[in-house]
């Protein structure tokens, strides 16, 4: 598990980051931190569409902001909403983590003050991993 201080870290970039969550329809604002194994971190938001179906979380923004910036590894991803719910990823996010930090670990965290940590491969048992990482 990662650290205090990284901890804090990544849920002060959160905090920052929320500001630009695009979240018209659900109303529900999500931002992402990942933080890679150099010690860079990715953020994110989720960016709704009106079509529904093209809403984008915000972890997976960042997964791939950070792939495209040359990442191939996640060593953990921090999830915040504002609110009093919980923003436990969903599955199609679990699975996109898992190809790039099958062991990272998961924190989610509100506004109110409420966090709860996870290993990936907690949320996503038996998965079906990119055939060089089994
Ligand atoms: N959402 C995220 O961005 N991440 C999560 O972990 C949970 C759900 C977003 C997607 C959508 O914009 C809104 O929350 C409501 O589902």
């Amino acid at each position: 598990m990662i650290d205090k201080i990284t901890e804090e870290k990544m849920l002060s970039l959160a905090k920052g980051a929320i500001k630009n969550s695009y979240a018209p329809y659900s109303g529900f604002r999500v931002s992402a931190v990942v933080l890679t194994p150099s010690g860079k971190y990715y953020t994110g938001v989720n960016v709704e569409n009106v079509s529904y179906g093209l809403t984008m979380c915000a972890e997976r923004v960042a997964v791939y902001k950070a792939v495209s910036e040359g990442e191939k590894k996640i060593s953990a991803v921090l999830i915040y909403a504002e609110g009093r719910d919980l923003p436990y990823p969903c599955g199609a996010c679990r699975q996109v983590i898992a190809e790039f930090g099958y062991d990272s670990d998961i924190i989610v965290a509100n506004s109110e003050g409420k966090i709860e940590k996870f290993k990936l491969s907690e949320l996503l048992p038996k998965a079906f991993l990119s055939f060089d990482k089994r």
